[in-house]
């Protein structure tokens, strides 16, 4: 079995971290012990771009237990958690392609390897296997029923791909389903952003003015718990909507160059380019915090603050300080990347209990419809998002009521009113 991880010596402390979240994501367990037993994914060579976690090792299982013959890479440089990809390879006998810190050129070589698998099915977080796919590998298509993607941006690319009429085969937005960005975008980004802002940094939250750019179902969860916390949260927007939300949600809302002189944490968390820039770095006071948890490391423009800075300096891991002529500091996170899966450890088990479900289940479905399917990009369809939040809460021990068929009868008819 061909493979590329950084130590197999890592194994056995990997194979007990992906135990400890397992018990966090009890649907999943419930989806792995129906496919150990009917094998919908027998046959399937799936290919799977994603971070490289505890809870993405869980996922795997399922998979395999549903017969899929899987191989992983990772779906970020940086994100890789290399016990266990160890324990994936060694125990789970899963060829995984991922090394935390590796540089780009073996990032995309990584990804080539989990091509090379011939998918059935692609499963990506940000759309960078199937952009290999469209883009040079296109002899692959042949072999692909479909593909599912797992985040925010890159349900934005596909979407751009279907737009332009040069989708090659079909997608389940996995991103799109309620149980996953009501969770693992809210309150998964949430806790694990800050998570990892702690970890890198260890400082105090209470009084610091935190600027978060993008009110998305991520920046809410940041701006929520940031509050939380004691922090002064100003949110930075472009839409309207959003930002008139985001008013109402209790937060000071303005414009980036505004926020840019006052902010001691900078987090952007909106999917575009140069958020952050020269004119902002310009005003921004010495000492200040900047941290992407965006998908791509595009957010911060590094270049730009690497050309306008005289030194540069890792002052604790995880943390470049850059140094400007006139003495001031702004202190670089991650070197931009998103920070939740750099620092720390990424969401937690219990919300990607949910969007993993989708996933093995998104699988399922594209393995029993792919000849219905168009070239399009679908949501995960209804009924399986509705099951998911069904199962969680059942795991949760928590219970909810039931229409009466009185109420059922009153809901379906029009002629009732006062
Ligand atoms: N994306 C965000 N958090 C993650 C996690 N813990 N595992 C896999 N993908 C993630």
């Amino acid at each position: 079995m061909k493979y590329d991880v950084k130590d197999l010596s890592l194994a056995k402390k990997g194979a007990l971290r992906i135990e400890w979240a397992s018990e966090e994501m009890p649907v999943l367990k419930l989806i792995k012990e129906r496919f150990r037993k009917e094998k919908p994914l027998k046959g399937i060579r799936l290919s799977a771009c994603l971070h490289v976690t505890t809870e993405t090792a869980n996922l795997a299982e399922v998979l395999s237990a549903g017969g899929a013959d899987v191989r992983v890479c990772a779906s970020n440089p940086l994100s890789t958690q290399d016990d266990v990809a160890a324990a994936m390879v060694k125990y789970m006998k899963v060829p995984v392609f991922a090394i935390k810190g590796e540089d780009s050129k073996t990032y995309y070589k990584h990804i080539t390897a989990a091509v090379e698998h011939k998918p059935n099915i692609t499963m990506d977080d940000g759309a960078d296997v199937i952009s290999v796919i469209h883009g040079k590998r296109r002899d692959l298509v042949k072999d692909v029923l479909g593909g599912t993607e797992e985040t925010t941006t890159g349900v934005i690319r596909l979407k751009s791909l279907e737009r332009q009429n040069m989708l090659l085969f079909p997608i389940v937005a996995v991103n799109d389903a309620n149980t996953k960005h009501l969770f693992d975008n809210r309150y998964g980004t949430g806790q694990s952003t800050i998570d990892g802002i702690f970890r890198a940094t260890n400082i105090l939250f209470a009084g610091k003015n935190v600027v978060v750019s993008g009110y998305g179902w991520c920046g809410r969860g940041v701006a929520m718990r940031a509050e939380g916390m004691g922090s002064n949260v100003i949110i930075c927007e472009v839409d309207p909507l959003k930002a008139l939300e985001a008013t109402m949600d209790g937060y000071r809302v303005m414009p980036i160059a505004d926020a840019a002189r006052i902010g001691d944490i900078f987090i952007t968390l909106t999917g575009d380019i140069n958020v952050l820039r020269k004119e902002h770095f310009k005003t921004m006071k010495s000492g200040v915090i900047l941290a992407n948890s965006g998908h791509f490391n595009v957010e911060i423009d590094i270049p730009a603050l690497k050309a306008m800075s005289k030194s540069v300096r890792q002052i604790r891991e995880f943390v470049e300080e850059f140094t400007l002529p006139g003495g001031k500091k702004i202190n670089l996170l991650g070197e931009g990347r998103l920070i939740n899966l750099a620092a720390a450890e990424g969401h937690p088990s219990c919300v990607m209990d949910m969007s993993f479900a989708n996933q093995a289940l998104s699988a399922e479905f594209i393995r029993k419809n792919h000849a219905k399917l168009k070239r399009k990009v679908y949501c995960v369809p209804e009924d399986i998002d509705k099951e998911i939040a069904r199962l969680k809460l059942k795991a949760t021990g928590i219970k909810i009521d039931t229409l009466t068929p009185e109420q059922k009868k009153y809901l379906e008819s029009w002629e009732i009113g006062t």
